[in-house]
């Protein structure tokens, strides 16, 4: 187990490119799974999660050949899959939950393991359970395990969703391609991953209509085949340099980001006192003082993206004045603020409801990263604390950023990956 040591003070300045969105390729790696021979995905991050999400689709009978230095994975998949997702994956990445639409739909069959909570909260799976029953899957909970059931296969049917759910929409949406008839899934989620999706899918032969709106209509069809796609860049990863840049009153360059994917949280940058301007494929942001504090509410897309609320809370942890931040998506994303706490930041929770009195300066000391978005939002406090911070259970930060302690160190930071001393014993 390493941790990140961080020395406060540095300015970043200079250029970071992004590469495609952890979000999205999990998502896409699973629906490789729809058609039998060979897919090919570029721009696929380094990271931990394509790892993982590798491994499961291993068990389940594919080839996965995952090149890291050309940032694709290809993935073989064969006219008979598995369909048992094990616990001690399903575990390490939540995402995995997203092969249960997949399975139902090419083997009539699937039995996933339930996730369970996790640092953000406690993350229930109804509404992808009461979509895909829609469908006319029989699923029921057995030991541990989602276990559904279509032998005579799915039928299209109109699913509305609660709540515009992400991995909801993209089983739902996953288990309709294949399906009889006509799926209309209503109050979808509009991410522009789940967009990355719905393209790959029709690169793949589903026919589908409103990709980007809250309503998606699927036309289902008999088969579908391989095919070659890019993921979409990361915009949270995109948003992060953003946030950094104008943490320390920086001049940072984004290449390979879609700035249009961050309009809301660059908005905020701008009402914080940053320069933001487009560039030729990405995005510069310069700050030139000490940031004003900005409200914040996150919302489903194109609301303000909840994985950039830690971000937003380091943000006015140092501004100059008080912020009131509501977080909408998951309530236990407020666990970040008592570590933010331990570096000197005044933030004060009630509910889903947090108020930030930002200080002229944090003070540097040991944090732990809970989950991934609060890892890179600790490490960037740790860049204006005063003194020195480390940052524990960066494992967090390697599931979601590229290179992160590198990138960071292009753009002038005093950043070391090193041994975590106090690391506890793992088996
Ligand atoms: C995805 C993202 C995560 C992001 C989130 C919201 C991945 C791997 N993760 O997570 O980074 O923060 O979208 O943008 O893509 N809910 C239910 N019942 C369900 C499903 C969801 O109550 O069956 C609730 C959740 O508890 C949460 C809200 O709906 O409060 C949104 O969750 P959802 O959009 O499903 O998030 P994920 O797909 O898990």
């Amino acid at each position: 187990m390493d941790r990140f040591r961080v020395v406060g003070g540095a300015r970043l300045a200079g250029e970071v490119r992004v590469t495609g969105a952890k979000n999205s390729v999990l998502k896409v790696m699973a629906a490789a799974l729809l058609a039998e021979g060979r897919t090919t995905l570029t721009e696929v991050p380094h990271i931990l999660d394509v790892e993982i999400m590798g491994e499961l689709l291993r068990r389940l009978g594919c080839a996965v050949d995952y090149d890291p230095d050309a940032a694709t994975v290809a993935i073989d998949v064969p006219a008979e899959l598995g369909h048992q997702a094990d616990y001690d994956l399903v575990r390490r990445i939540r995402a995995s939950i997203c092969v249960l639409g997949p399975l139902i739909a090419r083997c009539g069959r699937a039995e996933v393991a339930m996730p369970g909570g996790d640092a953000i909260g406690t993350r229930p799976l109804d509404f992808h359970i009461a979509g895909l029953t829609k469908l006319g899957a029989e699923l029921d909970s057995e030991h541990g395990y989602i276990v559904a059931r279509a032998p005579d296969g799915l039928t299209g049917a109109t699913v509305w969703l609660d709540f515009p759910s992400v991995g909801a929409t993209e089983n739902v949406l996953m288990a309709g391609v294949l399906a009889t008839g006509t799926t209309v899934i209503d109050n979808a989620a509009r991410e522009p991953e789940i967009v990355d999706l719905c393209q790959m899918l029709q690169q793949m032969g589903a026919k589908i209509d409103g990709a980007g709106t809250s309503t998606l209509t699927v036309e289902g069809v008999d088969r579908l085949s391989p095919t070659e796609h890019a993921i979409v860049p990361d915009r949270i990863v995109a948003g992060t340099w953003a946030f950094a840049a104008a943490m320390t009153q920086g001049d940072v360059t984004v290449r390979g980001a879609r700035p249009e994917h961050l309009e809301i949280a660059l908005d905020k940058l701008h009402s914080a006192g940053a320069t933001v301007e487009g560039v030729d494929d990405g995005f510069r942001v310069v700050m030139d003082r000490r940031p004003d504090a900005v409200d914040a509410v996150t919302l489903p897309y194109p609301g303000l993206a909840t994985d950039l609320q830690p971000l937003v809370m380091a943000l006015n942890s140092i501004a100059d004045g008080a912020a009131m931040i509501t977080e909408n998506i998951f309530e236990g994303r407020f666990v970040f603020a008592s570590e933010l706490a331990r570096l000197g930041a005044h933030v004060r929770t009630d509910g889903h409801h947090a108020v930030v009195r930002g200080v002229p300066r944090l003070s540097g000391a040991p944090v732990r990263a809970s989950d991934i978005r609060a890892g890179a939002a600790l490490t960037l406090a740790g860049l204006v604390a005063e003194g020195t911070t480390y940052v524990s259970d960066i494992v967090h930060i390697d599931r979601g950023y590229p290179g992160f302690d590198a990138q960071l160190r292009s753009l002038g930071a005093d950043v070391t990956r090193e041994p975590d001393p106090d690391a506890p014993f793992l088996e």
